[in-house]
């Protein structure tokens, strides 16, 4: 994948160009919602409350008329350990997050403003399990 963060004075990437379409949407918002057997030594983000979670994330982009942003469910982003996940494009910003609090934050501090929710952020040398990850033990 292209190292977003490498951006060109014209703010595109070194791998896009010019004669690339616009985005469609201004922020791709993919939260993981996959599902496990019971027992599975990985676990999956649907037993920790996906579902309910993205549900609520696209009810309230709704409520906030984020209209330029999609919420959309995906499969596993395999980083199951540290889920719920959601990875939102085209920055490539990871986040595990576990509330509708969380949600809201994400929401507001990221996509509506532009900025990050660094405790709940995900970095590239993250592993699982949560509980051994830096921000999860400031909590
Ligand atoms: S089950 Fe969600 S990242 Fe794998």
């Amino acid at each position: 994948m292209d190292d977003v963060t490498d951006r060109r004075s014209d703010g595109k990437t070194a791998a896009e160009t010019a004669a690339d379409p616009a985005p469609y949407y201004r922020r791709h918002v993919f939260c993981c919602v996959n599902e496990r057997p019971d027992g599975h030594p990985r676990g999956c983000c649907k037993e920790r409350g996906a579902v309910r979670l993205r549900n609520y994330m696209k009810a309230r982009a709704k409520e906030l008329d984020l209209a330029d942003v999609r919420i959309n469910a995906s499969g596993c982003l395999d980083r199951c350990e540290l889920g719920p996940t959601v990875v939102i494009y085209p920055e490539g910003v990871w986040y595990s997050y576990q509330t509708p609090e969380d949600v809201d934050e994400i929401l507001q501090t990221h996509l509506v403003e532009g900025r990050r929710v660094a405790r709940l952020l995900l970095q590239p040398e993250d592993k699982g399990p949560i509980a051994e990850v830096g921000r999860a033990k400031a909590k």
